[in-house]
């Protein structure tokens, strides 16, 4: 009951007329984006969104980004577009950045979880571009099982989703490894909501400072901004334990830790940018780059090999790094040995 469609050597015009044709009929496919895969339906068919809500788990008040394929699109989702809107779009789309703008009557209710607002992006990604174009825009959020870390490969997806929704694109890798970045433009000044695969120096390069929304550095829960900030996110089964501080200090307590555990009966897994000993290890890669591309595969990899404890490496904060560590403290519920 699932098809999935393998388009890992690149777009095919036949396959993408078949999943369009999904998604026309009301149906969800799951499909490649440079961020992350998407669990996606037409964003105005009512009944078709709702379904991604039940196959996800998903709350009903956590909002759906919709993705456009033109900028023309913009004007049939929202009443204003804001001359930050424009600016933003004209450097930035398409790729990975997501804005929050006042919705239009004709968007539904259950894809903006009952806001007045709308999530727009412009993905990149030829085979997400190919699918909206021959379709419709489509209301699509990380192709995950509610709580569990983004899939970036299909096989994620499979893992989910075989046999609960109608197809699959599998277009291999997805090149960010992290979401979009979330930025919201109907307050009086920008105000980022989620930092993602746009580093928050390049957005400030295009339109000034940004406000930085308080839930997106600490544990804040009540937000009424961006309800998915209060969910549970990106967690594996195993018990995450992020070790952040000076690089001499994580390297000494990274080794102390897996030790601990392991004399307490545990099997441990490391997931770093360098090596260490312990029951399974994850080369997360060097660049804050390469580790946004490995992270959620790294936490899901480790799961599999059935570690109970996986101990992170905090990386620095800057680039893709600000939305590394978001998503690595939050997988870690918070867990965070400071050294
Ligand atoms: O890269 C991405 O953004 C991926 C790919 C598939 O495009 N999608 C994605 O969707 O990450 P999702 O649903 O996992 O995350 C959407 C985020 C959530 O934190 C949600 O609360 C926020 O965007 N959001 C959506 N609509 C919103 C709105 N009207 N106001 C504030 N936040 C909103
Ligand atoms: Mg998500």
């Amino acid at each position: 009951m699932t098809v999935v469609i393998n388009m890992r050597d690149g777009l095919d015009e036949r396959k993408i007329k078949l999943a369009a044709r999904f998604i026309l009929n009301g149906k969800l496919v799951a499909f490649p984006t440079e961020t992350v895969y998407g669990l996606g339906a037409d964003a105005l068919n009512t009944n078709a969104v709702r379904r991604i809500f039940e196959a996800k788990g998903r709350p009903a008040d956590n909002p759906l980004i919709i993705h456009i394929a033109r900028f023309e699109d913009l004007k049939r989702l929202t009443s204003h577009i804001p001359p930050e809107a424009k600016l933003l779009a004209e450097q930035f789309w398409p790729g990975p950045l997501t804005m929050i703008l006042p919705k239009r009557e004709e968007v539904p209710y259950v894809t903006t979880g009952g806001l007045d607002t709308v999530a727009v992006r412009m993905p990149s990604h030829p085979i997400a571009r190919a699918l909206i174009e021959e379709s419709t825009p489509i209301a699509a959020p990380s192709a995950n099982i509610s709580g569990r870390p983004s899939p970036t490969l299909a096989e994620h997806v499979i893992d989910d989703f075989y046999g609960k929704i109608e197809c699959i694109i599998d277009g291999g890798e997805t090149q960010v490894g992290v979401e979009s970045t979330v930025i919201d433009l109907t307050s009086e000044k920008p105000v980022l909501l989620r930092p993602g695969g746009l580093p928050l120096e390049e957005l400030e390069k295009g339109i000034g400072e940004i406000q930085i929304h308080p839930a997106v550095r600490g544990k804040l829960i009540d937000v009424a901004k961006s309800p998915g900030m209060k969910y549970r996110h990106y967690s594996p089964k195993a018990r995450v334990i992020v070790v952040e501080g000076r690089k001499e200090n994580v390297r000494k307590r990274i080794p102390e830790l897996v030790e601990e555990y392991r004399s307490k009966g545990f099997r441990v897994g490391v997931m770093a940018t360098e090596v260490y000993e312990a029951d399974e290890f994850f080369n997360l890669g060097k660049t804050e780059d390469e580790v946004a591309r490995n992270l959620f595969r790294a936490l899901r990899e480790l799961d599999k090999r059935g570690v109970e404890i996986i101990i992170a490496e905090g990386i620095e904060e800057r680039g893709l790094g600000f939305a590394v560590m978001n998503r690595l403290r939050k997988a870690a519920g918070y867990r965070i040995v400071w050294v």
